[in-house]
């Protein structure tokens, strides 16, 4: 991220003193730099400035940051019902938002529907049924896509692969003709769209490729058989620079890899980054409260645990840590751990970090994606703050959690 820098030993994110907002907001504290993700945007739009960019909200689902998108001309990608309430709150157009997932509810169902979204992305024959009946009640005509699982390996974490034979994902593009029409048999349902995701964090574009020659291969069959093909939506995933020397694809990279095999097709792309337009946007600012040496084992042990940043306890994510306020150049190597009751409880194992005391704050670094949207209150822990700086000004786009907050809806 450009907007972060070390003056004079002291960290900025957008020439905004970090040490001075963990000073007023206190820690755990999650900080976001606005430019950085209009930047990404743009960076979107002008690799592929025929497509429909939809920011997917599960990565951030924070109202402002999909505001921010929203302004920058994207659209939203959602999973659940709570994910359409918030891109419908930032203002996000309903014609461009998609609904994907494996468990739709009737309620969700139908709350999308009146909400008249672009399209569904269907991931079940029994989904089709359910949208046609929903469609039928509500005397609508429901737009779908299909989300067909293309069977390629992205290379990545097993648990983020979505488009291997194996997962939950999808219906088997083998067998996706077959649910196409049935889909156009339902009266109350609109075909419109094919849709495909294979997984997350991609460093390599090539199991892009491999996805969509089988996507337009589908696409050429379907139109030859009378369908009217009006979007290709290829899911987000490109994988972001965790580590500093990481080589990562830029969306350019994507566009220069796919758009040959798209030239024929006359269907509008549209595309849902997640993690590439924030997670490079956000840092986790944390505590140090105490070393603690054990003869063969060192622990810095701060203020941010796995409730609030699980990456590394669940898929063993490295996330790098860089301190606030630097000191003289010594390096120790340490476990950076939480206060959380589980030895999953970490940010880094064995890591060589520089040399920290107590009271000195640390910044855990591309944490704007998966970051605060995975976290929980777990140890009945308040969730952090959210802060949004752009150009030297600040605005909290989430207050700390009180401990009134936690238990609220015990006792309602
Ligand atoms: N579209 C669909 C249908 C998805 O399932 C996902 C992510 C995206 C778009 C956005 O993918 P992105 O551009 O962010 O890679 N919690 C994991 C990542 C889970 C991704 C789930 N699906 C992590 O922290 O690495």
């Amino acid at each position: 991220n450009p907007y972060l820098e070390y003056k004079n030993g002291e960290l900025f994110l957008e020439g905004v003193s970090l040490k001075e907002l963990a000073k007023e907001y206190g820690t755990p504290l999650y900080v976001y730099s606005a430019s950085y993700i209009r930047d990404r945007i743009r960076a979107y739009k002008e690799a592929f400035p025929n497509a429909l960019i939809c920011y997917a909200v599960k990565a951030n689902f924070n109202p402002h940051i999909v505001a921010l998108t929203k302004e920058e001309g994207a659209g939203a990608d959602v999973v659940s019902g709570g994910e359409l309430y918030c891109a419908l709150k930032a203002g996000v157009e309903p014609s461009k938002i998609v609904y994907a997932g494996v468990g739709k509810t009737l309620q969700e169902i139908t709350f999308a529907v009146e909400k008249d979204i672009l399209m569904f992305n269907v991931e079940s024959h029994m989904e089709l049924d359910v949208l046609n009946e929903v469609g039928e009640r509500l005397g609508k005509k429901v737009r779908v896509a299909i989300r067909v699982n293309p069977d390629v390996d992205p290379r990545t974490h097993p648990y983020i692969s979505t488009g291997m034979k194996k997962s939950k994902f999808g219906i088997d593009i083998k067998q996706a003709k077959e649910e196409y029409r049935y889909a156009r048999s339902l009266k109350n349902l609109e075909v419109v769209g094919i849709h495909c995701h294979i997984g997350s964090q991609i460093l390599d574009v090539s199991p892009y490729i491999e996805a969509v020659e089988k996507v337009v291969g589908l696409y050429e069959e379907l139109i030859k058989d009378g369908f009217d093909i009006k979007y290709i939506d290829l899911g987000g995933g490109l994988g972001i620079k965790y580590q500093p020397d990481q080589a990562n694809p830029e969306p350019e990279d994507l566009a220069k890899a796919i758009m040959p095999s798209l030239r024929g097709v006359q269907a509008k792309l549209i595309l849902e980054p997640g993690r590439s337009i924030v997670g490079n946007a956000g840092i986790l600012l944390t505590q140090v409260q105490f070393l603690k040496d054990k003869g063969h084992k060192h622990f810095v042990i701060v203020d941010a645990g796995m409730n609030d940043l699980i990456r590394p306890a669940i898929y063993s994510a490295y996330h790098h840590i860089v301190p606030v306020v630097e000191r003289d150049v010594k390096y120790i190597k340490t476990d950076v751990v939480g206060p959380i009751c589980e030895t999953g409880d970490f940010l880094a194992l064995d890591r060589e970090i520089p040399y920290v005391e107590r009271g000195d704050y640390l910044a855990v670094l591309s944490a704007g994606a998966y970051g605060f949207a995975m976290s929980s209150h777990y140890n009945a822990r308040p969730k952090a703050c959210e802060l949004l700086v752009e150009k030297g000004k600040v605005k909290v786009i989430r207050r700390r959690e009180t401990y009134e907050d936690i238990f609220n809806a015990c006792f309602s």
